[in-house]
C-alpha cells in the first residue's frame, strides 16, 4: 500500500492487544488510538457502557452508543491523522461491534453493519490484527480484574463473540490476521510487525 494506514487490533478481554497495539504504533510511529473511548465524548460515552450499575441498556441503545463513538472517533482522530499522513492502530475498531452487538448480542449482523457504514462511511480498517486463545489462557489473564458490563455478560455471551471474530476472519483473509495470543509478547510482537510488513508493505 501507499499511504498511510489504518490497522486494528481485536479480540476478546485479555488477549493482550492493548498491549500490542502500544507496541506496533510505536514501531510504525503511528497515533495510537481505542475505541471507545479514544476521544472526550467518547470517554463519556464509554461510561456509560461501563458503568456496572446500568442493568437496563437496551442492545440497540447499545449499538447506537458504540457507534455514535466511533463516528466522533473518526471524525475527531482517525481520519484527520490519516489525512496528515500518519498511520493510526486502533485498539478495537468497527469489528468489535460486529462481534459484540451482532454476534454478541444477537443483534442481525447485517443491520449493525449498515449503522455502521452509516456513521464511519468508507473508513474501514485496512488490516485487522485479531488476537485469540482458548478460554482457559484468557480467564486466567482476567483473575484478579474488576469486571465490567460487558466482562459480566456471561460465558455464553463471550463464546458466541469470539466465534463471530473467527468467522470474520475466515470470510475476509485479505484483511485479517489471526495470531495466538497464548505466545509470549515478544513473540506476538514479532508475528505482528512480519504481518503488517507482509500485508501493508510497511
Ligand atoms: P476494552 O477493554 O478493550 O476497551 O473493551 C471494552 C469493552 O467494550 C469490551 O468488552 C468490548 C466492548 N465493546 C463493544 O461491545 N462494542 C464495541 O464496538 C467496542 C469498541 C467495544
Amino acid at each position: 500500500m501507499t499511504g498511510p494506514v489504518y490497522v486494528t487490533l481485536e479480540g476478546p478481554e485479555g488477549c493482550g492487544k492493548s498491549t500490542q497495539a502500544q507496541r506496533l504504533a510505536g514501531d510504525l510511529d503511528a497515533v495510537l488510538t481505542r475505541e471507545t473511548g479514544g476521544t472526550p465524548i467518547g470517554r463519556r460515552l464509554r461510561d456509560i457502557l461501563h458503568d456496572v450499575t446500568v442493568d437496563d441498556l437496551d442492545d440497540h441503545a447499545e449499538t447506537l452508543i458504540v457507534a455514535a463513538d466511533r463516528a466522533q472517533h473518526l471524525a475527531q482522530v482517525v481520519r484527520p491523522a490519516l489525512a496528515a499522513g500518519r498511520n493510526v492502530v486502533s485498539d478495537r475498531s468497527v469489528y468489535s461491534t460486529l462481534a459484540y452487538q451482532g454476534y454478541g448480542r444477537g443483534l442481525p449482523v447485517d443491520e449493525v453493519r449498515r449503522i455502521n457504514e452509516w456513521a464511519i462511511g468508507d473508513s474501514w480498517p485496512d488490516l485487522v490484527i485479531l488476537l485469540d486463545a482458548d478460554d482457559e489462557v484468557l480467564t486466567s489473564r482476567m483473575q484478579g480484574r474488576e469486571l465490567d458490563r460487558f466482562e459480566r455478560a456471561g460465558d455464553d455471551f463471550h463464546a458466541r463473540v469470539r466465534a463471530g471474530f473467527a468467522s470474520m476472519a475466515a470470510a475476509d483473509p485479505d484483511r485479517w490476521v489471526t495470531v495466538d495470543a497464548a505466545d509470549p509478547p515478544d513473540a506476538i510482537a514479532a508475528i505482528i510487525r512480519a504481518a503488517v510488513s507482509e500485508r501493508l508493505g510497511i
